[in-house]
This record gives structure tokens, C-alpha cells and sequence, in this order.
């Protein structure tokens, strides 16, 4: 089949009023990390730690989107994208993380609503990127159920400032500011901890909850809310029972641990077996679960890749000292499909399995938007292997609509080019190549791709 034909085939697949977009998030474009009253988040000081991020680098100056940001807009008007997913830099509206309300860093948000609406483009506002104010770290940062307080009146201090926002996000991959944060350690805060990144998962779910309930009360007409999670299929690596059991380990760490209490109003029943004896839950409240799996409008997925998982020791044979990460399982690269210029494997089967597995999972399930999906690579302007990945995804996404599951829209990461987090700048995902030396802006081949890709299915 030709490039062509394919495109035609997609098109047929799309429904009409299917939303094409692009994806970015604060720290990783914005740079100005000082600029008009900003506080330091965990990512600045993160950042800052030996050995944290690649080269040593940081947020700043990232992309300068801060000042640049007209530019990006007419780069987004130049791909004829109907929607922007943009996050909101919290320690920019609350630099100490509570109390004081800086009015200039809501400014800067209230002027680029503005300027997307203006060019209609529908923005799509997260409200929790990673970007926790380094003030709240200090107080216990997620550990801590007063951090799920601070977040709603967050989220009801953005909400209420900037109309214009059709639809909310409240929280990016709990996940990984819950487990690659304080249990993983590779993301800020950089913590290894068992009970403390558990709680952390919990109050980032009651954080949702809370912003949910609060926003709720103030909606304007027709707005809508949801959440993101990153959901990767866990694959046994082999036949073995083991293999199966580590995949089903690494299935609830990922992706039920978050999906089961959301939608489902439960925590997994398996979750006490899998983190053992390094956590008890005493931090999980009564109405907590009835909070939290308040209805969505929409449901976030970020796919990027399957994990393919196969039993393995702990890496910490003593429980009361095992990080929350460690499950005994470990991910293993078997032969066959290709992968990024990051060695991330390409199975855009794995996007399809997700998006129906959901809605074979969730009867309730609530319409889909893929919130991200992308390729990193070394940051070729020819980038062929970017190009083939988001055809592919594309075609995985048709599919699962053909099989029937409501999926509304499509946001490719990354327009730009941008701080890759504890990668610094060497993993780029854009299609816009940035030049961090002189911040000259390159649509890449998969712009133009992705350019005529949405012009073909309006
Ligand atoms: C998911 C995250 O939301 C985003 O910040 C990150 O850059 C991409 N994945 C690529 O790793």
C-alpha cells in the first residue's frame, strides 16, 4: 500500500471532529525559570544534584517558550493542529506552593489561551506536569495529604483565572511522579522509597480528586475534565508461569494501580501481595476511593511502548528497606520489532491493546483522547524513523476506533524539541527541531508529514 492509500484508509477511520494536536509541558519548553515571580520547583532543584540529569543540564533555558511563545503558536497555525496540550507551571502561580497567588504567572498563561483561541486552536490545559513548587517538597511533597489540599486550591486558582479552556487535565502520569520519583528515583524528588512513593501515588490520586470536585463546582458550560495516564501493556517475556506473574506485577505498578481506583472505585486486589511487606496504607482515608473515581469527561493515555517483563530477584532482599520500584521483575528487549532512536521498542500493536483493553476493562469508560505519543531520537531533520512511528500509531489508534472504542483525539509529543527530563536535551521528540544555542525553531520531515496527515482527514 502506498503512503497515500494508507492516509486515504486513515482517513476513512477518523470520525469527524476527531482532534489532532500537539502536546508540550512547562519545564521542559518554558525556560524563564526566574522570570516574573516564578518559585523553584523540584525540577530545578533536581536538576541541580551530580548525576541527576544527563550532562548536568536543567529546565533553563529549555526552549524560551516563555518569550517565545508566539512563534510556537504560528508554528502549531502552520500545522493546522485543532488543539494544543500545554501545562500550567504551578510554582509560577504559587511560588512558595500555597497562599500567595502570583498574578504574573497567571498573566502569561491568560495571554497564551488567548493567542491559541485566537487562532483556534482548543487548548488543553494539565494542570500538574511534574513541576511540584519546591516549597511544598519541603513540607513532604507528595508523601503528604496536605500536598493533595494545596493542589486543589491550585487547580480552582487556574481554573477560575483562565476561561477559554474547554478541557482540564488535572494530573500528568501519576506514575512517574509517584514511582519514578520517590521510588524509582530517577525523576525528582530523586527519593527510593517503599511507603512513602505509595502514599505519594495515593494523594496524587486525591490531589485529582479534590481539583475534580472543586472545578466541578465552578464549571462553565461545556467544559471538560480528565486525567492522563501513561499505560504501557505488560508482556510476559516467555511462557513461564513466572514471567506471567512478573507481567501481571508490572501490569498493577504501571498501569491498575491508577486505572482500578479511578475507574473502577478499588484499589487492585493483588496490590498488598505485590508491594509486600515495604508498605502498610494507612494513608488511604474512607471516602478517599469515592473521591477519587468521581466520573471523568475524558480519559488521558500517553503510549509510547509495551513492557515486555520477566521475573528476577529483588534487587533489595530486605523488605522493610525495598524501594517501591522494586518488584522483581526485570524488562528485557526480546528480538523482533524495531526501536526509537532511544531503543525504545516500536510495537504500535501495543497502542491498539491499550485503548481496547480499556474498554473491555471499564464498561464506564469514559471517550478517549491519546494524550501523547511519540519518537525520540538524536534529532535528524530527515526523521523517517519519526515519521514511520506516528503513521503507524495512527493506523493502531484507527483500528481501535474501528473495534469500537471512543477515542476523540490525538496529540502527538512533542511539537518542539525540549528538556527531556532526566535525559537533558540529547532525547529529542520534536517536530520542530530547536537549536538550544541560538533557539532557531526547524520543522523537521515529520512536520510536513503530520502537517498533511491532519490536512487530509479535515
Ligand atoms: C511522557 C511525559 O509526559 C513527557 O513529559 C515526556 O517528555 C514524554 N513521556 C517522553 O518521554
Amino acid at each position: 500500500m502506498t503512503a497515500i492509500e494508507e492516509r486515504a484508509r486513515q482517513t476513512r477511520l477518523f470520525p469527524p471532529g476527531f482532534v489532532w494536536g500537539v502536546a508540550t509541558s512547562s519545564y521542559q519548553i518554558e525556560g524563564a525559570v526566574d522570570a516574573d515571580g516564578r518559585g523553584p520547583s523540584i525540577w530545578d532543584a533536581f536538576s541541580r544534584v551530580p548525576g541527576a540529569v544527563a550532562a548536568g543540564e536543567s529546565g533553563d533555558p529549555a526552549c524560551d517558550h516563555y518569550h517565545r511563545w508566539p512563534e510556537d503558536v504560528e508554528l502549531m497555525a502552520g500545522l493546522g493542529v485543532g488543539a494544543y496540550r500545554l501545562s500550567v507551571a504551578w510554582p509560577r502561580v504559587f511560588p512558595d506552593g500555597d497562599g500567595r497567588v502570583n498574578q504574573r504567572g497567571l498573566d502569561f498563561y491568560r495571554r497564551l489561551v488567548d493567542g491559541l483561541n485566537e487562532r483556534g486552536i482548543t487548548p488543553f490545559v494539565t494542570l500538574y506536569h511534574w513541576d511540584l513548587p519546591q516549597a511544598l517538597e519541603e513540607r513532604g511533597g507528595w508523601r503528604v495529604r496536605e500536598t493533595a489540599e494545596h493542589f486543589a486550591e491550585y487547580a480552582e486558582t487556574v481554573h477560575g483565572a483562565l476561561d477559554g479552556v474547554p478541557y482540564w487535565i488535572t494530573l500528568n502520569e501519576p506514575y512517574c511522579s509517584s514511582i519514578t520519583g520517590y521510588a524509582e528515583g530517577r525523576h525528582a524528588p530523586g527519593a527510593r522509597e517503599g511507603h512513602g512513593a505509595l502514599a505519594a501515588a495515593h494523594h496524587l490520586l486525591v490531589g485529582h480528586g479534590l481539583a475534580v470536585a472543586r472545578m466541578r463546582a465552578n464549571a462553565r458550560a461545556g467544559e471538560q475534565i480528565g486525567v492522563t495516564l501513561n499505560m504501557s501493556p505488560a508482556v510476559p517475556a516467555s511462557p513461564a508461569a513466572e514471567d506471567a506473574a512478573a507481567a501481571r506485577r508490572m501490569d498493577l505498578m504501571v498501569n491498575r494501580q491508577f486505572t482500578e481506583p479511578l475507574l473502577g472505585a478499588a484499589y487492585p486486589g493483588d496490590m498488598a501481595k505485590v508491594y509486600g511487606e515495604i508498605s502498610d496504607f494507612s494513608f488511604r482515608r474512607d471516602g478517599d476511593l469515592a473521591l477519587i473515581s468521581a466520573p471523568l469527561d475524558f480519559l488521558g493515555v500517553n503510549y509510547y511502548y509495551p513492557i515486555h517483563a520477566a521475573d528476577a530477584p529483588y534487587e533489595q532482599p530486605d523488605p522493610a528497606l525495598r524501594s517501591a520500584f522494586d518488584i522483581g521483575v526485570r524488562t528485557v528487549a526480546p528480538d523482533g520489532p524495531p526501536v526509537s532512536g532511544l531503543g525504545w521498542r516500536i510495537e504500535p500493536r501495543g497502542l491498539h491493546d491499550t485503548l481496547t483493553g480499556l474498554a473491555a476493562r471499564y464498561p464506564g469508560l469514559p471517550p478517549v483522547f491519546i494524550t501523547e505519543n511519540g519518537y525520540g531520537d538524536a534529532g535528524e531533520l530527515d526523521d523517517t524513523g519519526r515519521v514511520a512511528y506516528l503513521r503507524d500509531h495512527l493506523a493502531a489508534t484507527a483500528a481501535a476506533i474501528g473495534a469500537g472504542v471512543d477515542v476523540r483525539g490525538y496529540f502527538c509529543w512533542s511539537l518542539l524539541d525540549n528538556f527531556e527530563w532526566a535525559r537533558g536535551y540529547a532525547a529529542r521528540f520534536g517536530l520542530v527541531h530547536v537549536d538550544y544555542a541560538t533557539q532557531v525553531r526547524t520543522p523537521k520531515a515529520s512536520y510536513h508529514w503530520y502537517r498533511e496527515a491532519i490536512a487530509e482527514q479535515m
